[in-house]
This record gives structure tokens, sequence and C-alpha cells, in this order.
């Protein structure tokens, strides 16, 4: 008679487990499997004291029927001893378990093989369970199967995490999908409404902001559901139609992340910059090249970009004269209280930016 009450509390109780009195009584059974003397001691109590489920089964008996379940094994099941000995386990198996699993462990006991599979499993009281099954044949001395072992582990909670998980990539990859419809749709609208009205050139340049920025979150949404994104996948996209020619965009950075609100305003103002490379600065002949570096700076509450072009043309300070783009640099960055720092040296420029994360 089992001494426990298996539909007690399952939270491990060692005070309680050392009176599981099964492993002794098995043990007493089954002297001339080597179950005597120090390694019988330490099986009685290992199996007595573990919070794993534990069970051995006979292979010289029809069936594989149950000889030994340890108290982990009742509390996991709900089940009493004497409504385990002497069963096969398949009677923990109900109407949704699967049957690929079981073809499994049925060729690896056909072929005396360890297996782990996961397969579902019911309790005494209908509910179910993710079982973690590992089993594996017991030798003895002169090779001979004398056991098959089994160790049962509920985790059905990390499944549901895993398929948590697995659910935040759908759903962030359907995102993407009708993030990138959103945008070809407003650049469509945007481009007509350019053909109609006769101002193809400001539409195309609106265009242009439109695409970037469809670019930038492009390549977010797959860590979106974290809150945050990699920052260099992010600032390579926006700037990867600007980079023709692989040479002329050098990119240092490591993966720092930012917030996702982020997003928007990095990939526009680096969109500017690039187009302003390419109309007056380096990217506007043979030669120039522009690095791009960031960093999370000031105990990671500042995302720090520096821009430098060189190789581009001579820049007379005095004709620049600041257009929409740096406008709507200047007023993306005063919306998220950054700042921006531009600096003009004959055939060079350089802007630093600072946005609070
Ligand atoms: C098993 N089996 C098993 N099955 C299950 O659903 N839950 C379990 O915890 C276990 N544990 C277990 C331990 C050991 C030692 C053995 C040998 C087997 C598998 C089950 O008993 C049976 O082998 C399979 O269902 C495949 O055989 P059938 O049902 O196709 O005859």
């Amino acid at each position: 008679m089992s001494t426990d009450d298996p539909t007690g509390p399952r939270s491990g109780d060692q005070s309680r487990l050392r009176f599981d009195d099964a492993p002794e009584r098995f043990r007493e059974g089954h002297k001339s499997d080597q179950f005597s003397g120090a390694s019988g001691v330490l099986f009685e109590q290992a199996m007595a004291q573990t919070r794993m489920a534990i069970c051995l089964v006979d292979p010289k008996q029809d069936d594989l029927p149950i000889v030994f379940a340890n108290r982990a094994f009742r509390r996991l099941t709900g089940y009493a001893e004497e409504e385990i000995i002497g069963r096969n386990c398949r009677f923990l198996q109900g109407p949704d378990t699967e049957q690929e699993p079981i073809e499994r462990i049925r060729e690896a006991i056909a072929n005396e093989e360890v297996i782990v599979v996961d397969l579902l499993n019911y309790r005494r009281d209908g509910s179910s369970f993710w079982n973690a099954l590992h089993l594996g044949p017991i030798y003895n001395d002169a090779g001979e199967l004398i056991y098959f072992f089994g160790s049962q582990w509920d985790v059905s909670d990390v499944r549901a995490a895993r398929a948590e998980e697995r659910y935040a990539k759908e759903m962030a990859r359907e995102l993407s999908h009708r993030m990138k419809n959103m945008f070809a749709v407003i650049s469509g609208i945007v481009n007509v409404t350019g053909r109609v009205r006769g101002i193809q050139d400001e539409t195309a340049e609106i265009n242009a902001r439109i695409q970037a920025l469809g670019r930038a979150y492009e390549t977010t949404l797959d860590d979106a559901s974290s809150g945050s994104i990699e920052i260099g996948p992010a600032i390579r996209s926006v700037l990867a139609p600007y980079n023709e020619d692989d040479d002329r965009l050098r990119l240092v950075g490591n993966g720092v992340r930012m917030p996702f609100a982020m997003v928007s305003i990095v990939g526009l103002i680096l969109h500017e910059l690039a187009a302003n490379a390419t109309k007056y600065g380096a990217w506007s002949q043979e030669g120039g090249v522009v690095h791009v570096q960031w960093q999370v700076i000031d105990g990671m509450k500042e995302l720090s970009v520096l821009w430098e072009e060189t190789g581009g043309p001579d820049i007379d300070r005095d004709a620049i004269n600041p257009g929409t783009g740096t406008a709507i640099v200047d007023r993306l960055l005063r919306s998220a209280g950054g700042t921006i720092e531009r600096e003009w040296n004959e055939s060079s420029f350089k802007a630093v930016i600072g946005v609070p994360l």
C-alpha cells in the first residue's frame, strides 16, 4: 500500500518525500536485481527524494507492466500506487495524444534504445499535461535487459511559453506585411496626386521620404514585440538604396537597441542626410564616401549618430541654403528633444545627431 496522498500538493515537500516507502519496498522485492547494499540504499533515497517522476517497467512480463513508480510519478499523475503497478504506461494517454510519438516509443522499445519525446498525457482527474518522457533500457551485469526506465517531466509551461513566442513572431510578420502594403498604397496615392496636379518633382521627394520610412520599419517588425529594435539593421535598410556602389557607405555600430518609437525619427533623418549627400555632398561625385557610426551613450540614455562625408565637392559655406530636408530634420529633432551639430570643412561635412532614448 502507498503511504501518500497522490492528490496532495505537487510542490516539493522534502520532509514528506522522505516518507515515500515505495522504493524500499521495491528494493526488498527485487534483491536479485542488484538493488541490495549501498547502491540499493542510494536508489531508495534518490527515488524517494527526487521531484522527477520515475518508473520502471518489467520487459519480461506481458505488455511491459509498471513494477515501480516513485512518489513524484504519483503526484504528477494523481494515481495511487495500487492504480499504477501492473499497468502499461499507456494508461496515461488519452483522446488528444498524438500517434507519432507513441510510434517512436514503440520502435525505441523494440530496439532497446534511449528516447526522449514530448507527448500529451492525462492525470487521474482528466486534466492533461505535456510529458517530456525519457525512457531507456537497463541491463544487468550479464548484459540481460532487466527493466525499462522512464522519467516524466511536466513541460506544459515551457511549451506554452514557446507557443506564445511563436504567436508573437507570426503577428509581427503579418503586421510587417500589412505595413509594407500600407506604404505602397500611400506611395501610389502621392504619385497619382503629383501627376494629376503637375507637381511630380515635389511628390517624388515626398515619396522618397515615405519609402525611407517604410524601409526603416521593414527590418524591425520581427522583434517589435520585444518593445525595442536593433538599430543597425534599420540604418542599413534606410541607406541601402544609396549604396549602389558598395564602397561608398561605411557603417560602424554594434547591436545596440532603441525604442520602437525612435524608428521614424532616425529613419527620416538619415534619409534627409543621404538625399543631401547625393545632391550636393560626398555622393554627388566620384570617390566620395559617407561614414555612419552609432552608439548609445550617457548610460544608455542617448543614441548618438555620427554622419561624416569625405571626398565630396568643395563646399561654399555662404551658399548653403537650408531646404525642406534641413527643416524636417530640425523639426523632428526638436520634437524629440534631440540635437544636431553640423560642421562643414572644405570637401567634408559632418553631423553629430543625439536622440534621447
Ligand atoms: C512508457 N510509455 C509511456 N507512455 C506515456 O504516454 N506516458 C508515459 O509516461 C510513459 N512512460 C513509459 C515508461 C517506460 C519505462 C516505458 C517502457 C514506456 C510508453 C507506453 O508504455 C507504450 O510503450 C507506448 O504507448 C507504445 O506502445 P503501444 O501503446 O503502442 O503498445
